[in-house]
């Protein structure tokens, strides 16, 4: 049977659209993209979804009283529709404890630097790269994990380097680390958990050979 993926997402959906791809080619190791779910109405990412034929579904985080009722919503969303893989790609809103434990080590996120170095509450889209260029890294890139009730904190399941290069704006180097980085690991993580080749172990994640 196929993975089942719900794609969450809250902006352009760039992200979004490297699974799209990713499942044309048919390298999403047999997962099939169920479900787009949006924490903001209008993204471009629902756009991206809908020309796919992929079902969207918004759920504002406005519309509920407390992060931890828009979780249970989305969580009672996510069962219905019988997701089986949740994949956090560009999604703003940090959900609480109930979201981990309905989907244990069935979660992935990507966050566009190489953890543990900038990530964490506050370390989101350009901001991760003001932060970086800030500190005068050389090397900075993107991390795919699986999310755990610690923000950024899960086990890494891939992560690519990205060299950072002189006159850089926090938009160039964006542009680079989603080219080289991002755009790459996501889909490969998707499709090694769809193929059930990844295994953790405490903080590390094994990843097994083909069958
Ligand atoms: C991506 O760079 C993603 O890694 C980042 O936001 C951008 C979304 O772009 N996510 C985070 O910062 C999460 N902490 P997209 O909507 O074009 O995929």
């Amino acid at each position: 049977m196929a993975t089942r993926i719900a794609v969450l997402v809250s902006g352009g959906g760039t992200n979004l659209q490297a699974l799209i791809d990713a499942q044309g080619r048919g390298e999403l190791g047999g997962g099939v993209l169920a479900a787009v779910i949006s924490s903001k109405p209008g993204v471009y990412a629902l756009e991206r979804a809908a020309q796919a034929g992929i079902p969207t579904y918004v759920i504002p985080r406005r519309d509920y009283p407390s992060s931890q009722a828009m979780t249970q919503a989305l969580v009672s969303q996510l069962k219905a529709l019988d997701i089986q893989l949740v994949v956090l790609a560009g999604f703003m809103v940090i959900l609480t404890q109930e979201m981990v434990q309905a989907f244990p080590h069935a979660i992935l996120n990507v966050h566009p630097s190489l953890i543990p170095s900038f990530c964490g509450a506050g370390y989101y889209g350009l901001r991760v790269h003001q932060q970086a260029l800030a500190y005068g890294v050389k090397l900075t890139g993107a991390t795919v994990h699986f999310v755990s009730e610690e923000c950024d904190g899960g086990p890494i399941v891939l992560q690519q380097a990205v060299p950072v290069e002189a006159g850089d704006s926090p938009e160039t180097l964006q542009r680079r680390v989603m080219e080289q980085a991002e755009w790459r690991i996501l889909p490969q993580a998707v499709a090694l958990f769809c193929q059930n080749r990844l295994r953790v172990e405490g903080r590390t994640v094994h990843i097994l050979p083909r069958q």
